[in-house]
């Protein structure tokens, strides 16, 4: 992904930044964000102190600071940042890329990013960065849309969108790109990491309407356990080798 496809993700998440917590924090949308949170924080650390990647609002941090630990977030657009900081108050936030993390090496238990990875213009230089900023035995958990059934038509809907200027939070062409179960497992194993576990998650559209919307969430657990191809998003959980 180009510079300027990088420009046009962060300018985009600072205009839809006020109503970004609309589509992901009300009903359907909350109950399809903490279902994909619960599945990463299954394979985090508690308690301990973590970095996420293109935080935006600071949903998943605060999830994961709920009950204990402790969490900085990082995002391109300035405008997520201050609403995350808004929401999060006790958490560090901070303007960057995935790509360049602006911390030293070893000083984080756990990586977390979701629903980024598919924007990243280089995503070896996030997970070598991620890589470095874990300390030893430290763990990564991603989860992004992936390469799959329900997803090839996507990019189209999301130019289509794009076109006719329908205002979401997330429909527009980003150039975003889709990656299945051995492209991740490659690229995480390329960048040192262990115990890499590929899963699918999710089934439950937020952009469904009711009664598919209560439907699906009836049949994700049997859909993401017999028929992941049919699930959208893909989760990675590795560690970082403790040597
Ligand atoms: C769909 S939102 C997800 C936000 C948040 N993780 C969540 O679960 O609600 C994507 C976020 O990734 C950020 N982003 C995209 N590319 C990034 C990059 N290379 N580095 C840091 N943040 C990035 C965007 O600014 C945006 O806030």
């Amino acid at each position: 992904m180009s510079t300027a496809k990088q420009d046009k993700i962060q300018q985009h998440y600072d205009e839809v930044a006020d109503i970004y917590d609309n589509h992901y924090d009300l009903p359907h949308g909350r109950c399809y964000h903490t279902h994909l949170s619960q599945h990463l924080m299954q394979s985090l650390p508690k308690g301990a102190r973590l970095l996420d990647i293109g935080c935006g609002t600071g949903l998943f941090v605060e999830k994961y600071t709920s009950e204990e630990g402790s969490a900085v977030g990082i995002d391109l657009s300035r405008r997520m940042i201050e609403r995350a900081r808004h929401r999060c108050a006790a958490s560090d936030f901070t303007i960057g890329t995935g790509e360049t993390i602006p911390f030293s090496d070893n000083t984080f238990d756990a990586v977390s990013s979701l629903l980024v990875f598919s924007y990243l213009r280089d995503p070896e230089a996030m997970l070598s960065e991620a890589y470095r900023v874990l300390k030893p035995g430290g763990a990564i958990a991603i989860c992004t849309l992936g390469k799959k059934l329900l997803t090839r038509g996507i990019p189209a809907l999301y130019l289509l969108s794009e076109k006719i200027k329908v205002k979401h939070v997330v429909m527009k062409d980003f150039g975003e790109r889709y990656y299945d179960e051995d492209e991740m497992f490659g690229i995480f194993y390329d960048a040192g990491f262990s115990d890499i576990r590929v899963s699918w998650c999710s089934f439950a559209h937020i952009d469904m309407i009711d009664p598919l919307f209560q439907f699906a969430r009836r049949v994700e657990p049997f859909v993401e356990k017999r028929i992941p191809q049919l699930a959208y998003n893909i989760c990675v959980t590795a560690r970082k080798p403790e040597k």
